[in-house]
C-alpha cells in the first residue's frame, strides 16, 4: 500500500503516520524529518534548508523531488509507503505521478487528507515538543513523555522545534492554504482522497484513518 498523508501544519500527520507504518509494516517518509536530519548534520541540503524552514516557507521543488527520488528507490519502499509532508505542491504532485506509476497515479495508492480548524492546530503546535535525536512526537497536555522533559524512546531532551514559532507558524498554514490543498484537489479529481476527521483523541482518529483505507 502507498499511502500519501496531507494536512495543515500541527494536524497529526506525524502522529498518525508513523503509526500507520508500523501498523502496516512499510516505511514511515517525513521529508520534514530527513530535512530537520539534514540540519542537524549540516550537511548541504541541511544549510540550504534550515533558514527557510525556520521562516516557514518551503524547499524548493527540484531539491524535494530528488529527495524523494532517491528515497523511494531504496529496497524497503518497494512493498509500499506512508509518505508526510510530501507533494505539498502541484509540481510535486505530478512529479510524484511519475515516480509511482504513470499519469493516472498508482492503483495502490490512497491519499489521507486530515481535517483540522486553526484554531485547534495552534493549541497543538504551542505545546508540540519532540525528540531531535529520534522524531518522537509528543504534547505537553495530551501526550507528554512519561519523565519530565527527555524522550520515552531514546532518553534524549525533548524540544520546541525552531520553526514553531507563531510567526512560521502562520505562514506555513498560509503556505498550506495557497499551495498544498490544490495538491487535494488534484487527487480529488482521481478519486482518491479520503478526507479524515483530524479532531478528537489520536487513537479515535487512528480508527477512522484505518477505516477509510479499507
Ligand atoms: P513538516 O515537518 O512536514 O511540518 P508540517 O507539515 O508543518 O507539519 P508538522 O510536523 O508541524 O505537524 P504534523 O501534522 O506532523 O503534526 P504532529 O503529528 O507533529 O515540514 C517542516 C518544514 O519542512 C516545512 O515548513 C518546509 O519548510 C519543509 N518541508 C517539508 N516537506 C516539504 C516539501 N515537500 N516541500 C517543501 N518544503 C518542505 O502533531 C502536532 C502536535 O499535536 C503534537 O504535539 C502531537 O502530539 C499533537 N497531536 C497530534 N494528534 C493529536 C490529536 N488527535 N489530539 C491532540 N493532540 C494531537
Amino acid at each position: 500500500m502507498q499511502v500519501i498523508f496531507i494536512g495543515p501544519p500541527g494536524s497529526g500527520k506525524g502522529t498518525q503516520a508513523k503509526r500507520l507504518a508500523s501498523t502496516l509494516g512499510i516505511p514511515h517518509i517525513s521529508t520534514g524529518d530527513i530535512l530537520r536530519e539534514a540540519v542537524a548534520d549540516r550537511t548541504e541540503l541541511g544549510r540550504k534548508a534550515a533558514p527557510i524552514m525556520k521562516e516557514g516557507k518551503l524547499v524548493p521543488d527540484d531539491l524535494m523531488v530528488g529527495i524523494i527520488r532517491d528515497r523511494l528507490a531504496k529496497a524497503d519502499a518497494r512493498k509500499g509507503f506512508i509518505l508526510d509532508g510530501f507533494p505539498r505542491t502541484l509540481v510535486q504532485a505530478e512529479k510524484l505521478d511519475n515516480l509511482v506509476g504513470g499519469g493516472n497515479g498508482s492503483r495502490n495508492l490512497r491519499v489521507l487528507q486530515l481535517l483540522v480548524p486553526d484554531d485547534v492546530i495552534v493549541k497543538r503546535i504551542a505545546l508540540r515538543r519532540s525528540c531531535p535525536e529520534c522524531g518522537a512526537i509528543y504534547h505537553l497536555e495530551t501526550a507528554p513523555p512519561a519523565n519530565d522533559l527527555v524522550c520515552d524512546r531514546c532518553g534524549a531532551e525533548v524540544v520546541a522545534r525552531p520553526d514553531d514559532t507563531e510567526q512560521a507558524v502562520r505562514k506555513r498554514l498560509e503556505s498550506f492554504h495557497r499551495q498544498t490543498l490544490p495538491v487535494a484537489t488534484f487527487y480529488k479529481t482521481k478519486s482518491i482522497l479520503r478526507e479524515v476527521d483530524g479532531v478528537g483523541p489520536v487513537d479515535e482518529v487512528f480508527e477512522r484513518i484505518e477505516r477509510s483505507l479499507q
